[in-house]
């Protein structure tokens, strides 16, 4: 069966493509992104983006498709970062 494949809507108006389960850091990389990396543990924040509007850590989460809808990615920045 064929896996469905949702549109990701990057920061820099890139649009690419990706199937539930995907790595962000490889999406990104295909946008001509490269996302901020530090602890690579899911503990510093360094890799947050937002994702539909909610928060995420792509180093310890893969694309999650949820109720099918596109992804609109924005970059968080944490000024005392
Ligand atoms: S790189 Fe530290 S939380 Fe993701």
């Amino acid at each position: 069966m064929k896996k469905k494949k949702l549109k990701i809507y990057w920061p820099n108006h890139s649009i690419t493509s990706a199937e539930d389960g995907d790595d962000w850091f490889l999406k990104a990389q295909m946008a001509n992104l490269n996302i901020p990396t530090g602890c690579l543990l899911g503990n510093c924040g360094a890799c947050e983006i937002d994702v539909n509007g909610e928060t995420i850590r792509p180093c310890i989460k893969n694309i999650e498709f949820r109720n099918n809808v596109h992804l609109k990615i924005e970059f968080t920045y944490d000024p005392y970062w």
